[in-house]
């Protein structure tokens, strides 16, 4: 399966990210020089979804470590461990971010003890392969998770695990993706996610784009809308999921998953093996971003709410995996209990 879309690249030594704030209303590609600039741009949303930031932040190492004219071996290290550091403060729920440092750092102490030239060049490869292996990563996911899907589904996701989410087709949108290629005529429902609007943003997009049927709700209908019996599944994707299948994703997951419980609609989680995180136990213990508070006070840039109110803004919840059917990796699929078929996927 395929998308058009192009999230994020390796260009002439340049990473080359289209601009998720700037859409829908543009589609326009930023190109980044400077490695700090790319810190910036995983922080303000101009790049997100767990696999994509993931993708960025090894781009952005190799650039920020392409840039540098270390005096010593040991000046090298230092700098690009502290360029890692940068990185790491960047988007703390999302799991791939972590594990695509640990590549890029595990990559530079093989190459250690090679002239600077080299060491840069094994870093820059290694970036472009955490990205191409992404796409491959996605269109397994897809091929894995097409086979839940039903001629005639009416399938509900939130926010976005889309291209937009990672560098290939998407992780929950892989699996539509997949299923629509497969010829299976289904039709998404779209939470429009506040409080920054993924879905209406970036989902909506996508679907339009690629003709695939939907409809755009707000958050506080889906209850509602599942109660009408509109919705028969429910797709979404994962920042971050604890070895025993709780699965952390944008705020507003959890509530939809009771929901999703309460009328029988099967809840699948898709996601990377990358995403999943065995040495943390339970999702009590996965760690949840607070965002800035004017997400909440404003909507685009235009404020919805009087100056002085109290805000709080965490940016994921956690779904325990007793609401989750099924697990989609690129591994194949992970059915209850968790505990054990993640430990077997991740072996
Ligand atoms: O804050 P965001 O937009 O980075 O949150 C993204 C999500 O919650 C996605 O569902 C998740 O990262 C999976 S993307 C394949």
């Amino acid at each position: 399966m395929q998308s058009d879309i192009r999230t994020i690249f390796w260009e002439d030594n340049t990473v080359v990210m289209i601009d998720q704030n700037a859409l829908p209303h543009e589609e326009r590609y930023l190109r980044f020089t400077d490695y700090k600039d790319v810190v910036a741009a995983i922080k303000d949303l101009t790049i997100r979804g767990a696999p994509a930031i993931g993708v960025a932040a090894a781009l952005g190492i190799a650039l920020g470590t392409l840039k540098l004219s270390p005096s010593s071996k040991e000046d090298l290290k230092t700098t690009f461990y502290e360029i890692c550091e940068e990185f790491s403060g960047t988007r703390p729920t999302a799991r791939n971010l972590f594990w695509a440092i640990e590549r890029m750092k595990k990559r530079f102490e093989e190459v250690l003890l090679s002239n600077p030239d080299q060491i840069k060049k094994a870093l820059v490869e290694e970036a472009i392969r955490i990205c191409e292996e992404d796409i491959a990563i996605n269109q397994r996911i897809g091929i894995n998770g097409r086979s839940m899907i039903r001629d005639g589904d009416n399938i509900l996701t939130h926010c976005n695990a889309g291209a937009l989410a990672t560098a290939g087709c998407g992780t929950a949108l892989g699996v539509i993706r997949a299923a629509c290629e497969e010829g299976k005529k289904i039709h998404i429902f779209v939470d429009e996610t506040r409080p920054v609007l993924q879905g209406a943003r970036l989902t909506a997009w996508e679907l339009c784009k690629e003709n695939i049927p939907a409809t755009l709700i707000a958050d506080n209908m889906a209850g509602f809308v599942m109660k009408q019996g509109k919705i028969n599944k429910v797709i979404v994707g994962a920042d971050r999921i604890a070895a025993n299948g709780d699965a952390a994703n944008k705020i507003g997951t959890y509530s939809l998953a009771v929901l999703a419980k309460e009328h029988d609609i099967p809840f699948y989680v898709a996601a990377p093996l990358s995403t999943i995180d065995i040495s943390i136990q339970s999702g009590d213990d996965i760690p949840i971003e607070e965002r800035n508070g004017e997400e909440i006070t404003t909507i685009r840039g235009v404020k919805v709410a009087p100056e002085g109110i109290n805000v709080y803004n965490p940016a994921f919840d956690v779904t325990p995996h007793r609401y989750i059917t099924a697990i989609i990796t690129e591994a194949g699929v992970a059915l209850p209990p968790y505990q054990e078929s993640i430990a077997k996927l991740k072996t």
